[in-house]
């Protein structure tokens, strides 16, 4: 049996990247004020078509869909933001105290071409924020995508934000976009030319197209923008300046998703290979989704990160994100009628607050102390029939070599004594 295409398994050091990067987001999340947040890892299909945009490559071509034995039409998640909005409508948390904000991490699918940094099941660590118009909200969830970034010490993180304005700028710059391509799209290929008549915005994105000509000089969104729009921008860039935050404004970014109003951005780094995937997240203001999935008007403020980019490029600038797992205790039964013995301590100090592991394979001493090495065990217990019946113990410091003869009864404190100030905080 082989795992599908465009997946993998998570085991070993990668299993340990993965708790590290949970708990570092954990910890960041609370000094933000963010909540966690879980919703299904699959929804009705109607709510990505109509979340993410029926006219997105994401939708058209990339979503896992199959009908359960209900025959309900299904997809399995392709993002996070659409099923937040519907759990954020569905559950009416627009009627208590907002801004609600809030965070996930958990497996996506999309069905892509598997290649560097992209795959059919893949990870995304993501937030969004409901209720506030106010660029410093927008600010605020950009720079915390820089501040993760920056706190795990990576150094080429290249911000890049663009503008896509409210409806009236989105409708100017439509038609604009409209009357530019209208005597080039024969030129264009056939995604394209379906997306001139479902939405010429998405033109933009052609992964084919994109060195053409045609597509280089198409009017550019910002060149759009409405006065007040124009002001939400400035007030983002200046927020960010005023943070340090550094970025660029890239006035072709889009983004793949249909919800965005007003500020998108990007994250990417310049790491030969991973090519277009070079992206490690993005996210914008969505003003118009909540309404979108049968809410009322309240805005929103995302993004998402690519766990698996992350760790790629963790590895390329050599940056080591590993938590060894070190063992208080390792037991060591010198006979099979010690086992008992053994599991009922092992037992005891585990409800005591200790990390504690035994041989379950018989193995001889030389390969038990191995093992021991292994976890990085501090102290080592070996019970042998002496042991039982005389009830005290032999415990050997790992480190220093030193032993040390200590009653059942009193294992507890002697291991408090020894390891307690670890645990004090
Ligand atoms: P997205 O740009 O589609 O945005 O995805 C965010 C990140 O997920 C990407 O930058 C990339 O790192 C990672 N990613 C996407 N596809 C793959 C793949 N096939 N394999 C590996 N990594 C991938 C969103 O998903 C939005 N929901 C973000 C957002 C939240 N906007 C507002 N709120």
């Amino acid at each position: 049996m082989q795992k599908p295409k465009g997946t993998y398994d998570i085991y070993g050091d990668k299993s340990l990247e993965f708790l590290y990067l949970r708990k570092l987001v954990t910890s960041i999340m609370e000094k933000y004020n963010y909540s966690y947040i879980e919703t299904p890892i699959f929804e009705s299909s109607n709510l990505f078509h109509r979340g993410v945009g029926e006219s997105t490559d994401i939708v058209n071509k990339e979503t896992y869909d199959f009908k359960d034995r209900g025959n309900r039409d299904l997809t399995l998640r392709p993002e996070g933001t659409a099923g937040v909005v519907r759990c954020f409508v569905e559950n009416k948390m627009y009627a208590g105290s907002l801004p609600y904000k809030c965070w996930y991490m958990g497996p996506m699918f999309r069905y892509e071409r598997p290649q560097a940094g992209r795959f059919r099941e893949f990870y995304q660590f993501g937030v969004e924020s409901f209720g506030s118009f106010d660029p410093m909200m927008d600010a605020e969830v950009i720079s915390m995508a820089y501040n993760l970034f920056k706190l795990l010490g990576l150094k080429d993180v290249k911000v890049s934000i663009n503008s896509l304005g409210d409806k009236e700028s989105r409708e100017n710059y439509h038609r604009a976009l409209i009357d530019y391509f209208k005597p080039h799209i024969g030129d264009l290929c056939e995604d394209c030319q379906r997306r001139f008549e479902t939405n010429p915005l998405r033109i933009l994105d052609c992964k084919i197209d994109a060195d053409n000509d045609v597509m280089k000089n198409a009017p550019k969104m910002i060149d759009y923008l409405n006065e007040s729009s124009k002001k939400h921008f400035e007030n983002v860039k200046g927020l960010l300046d005023s943070m340090g935050v550094e970025y660029v404004v890239d006035p072709c970014i889009v983004r793949g998703l249909d919800y965005y109003t007003h500020t998108v951005f990007e994250v990417s780094v310049s790491i030969k290979e991973l090519g277009s995937g070079n992206v490690l997240g993005g996210g914008g203001r969505y003003n118009n989704l909540v309404e979108n999935l049968d809410g009322p008007s309240v805005p929103g403020v995302g993004f998402a990160v690519g766990i698996e980019r992350l760790l790629f490029v963790l590895e390329k600038e050599g940056i080591n994100i590993k938590e060894e797992n070190s063992l208080d205790v390792y037991i060591i039964s010198m006979t099979d009628e010690c086992k008992k013995v053994s599991l009922f301590i092992a037992n005891k100090l585990r409800l005591n607050g200790f990390n504690v592991d035994l041989d379950f394979n018989s193995r001889n001493i030389k390969s038990n102390f191995k093992a021991a090495d292994k976890f990085s065990t501090k102290y080592i217990i070996i019970v042998g029939e002496d042991e039982i019946k005389s009830k005290v113990l032999t415990i050997k410091n790992n480190n220093t070599k030193e032993e040390f003869k200590v009653a059942l009864e009193d294992l507890v404190s002697f291991f408090d004594e020894k390891l307690g100030d670890i645990y004090e905080d």
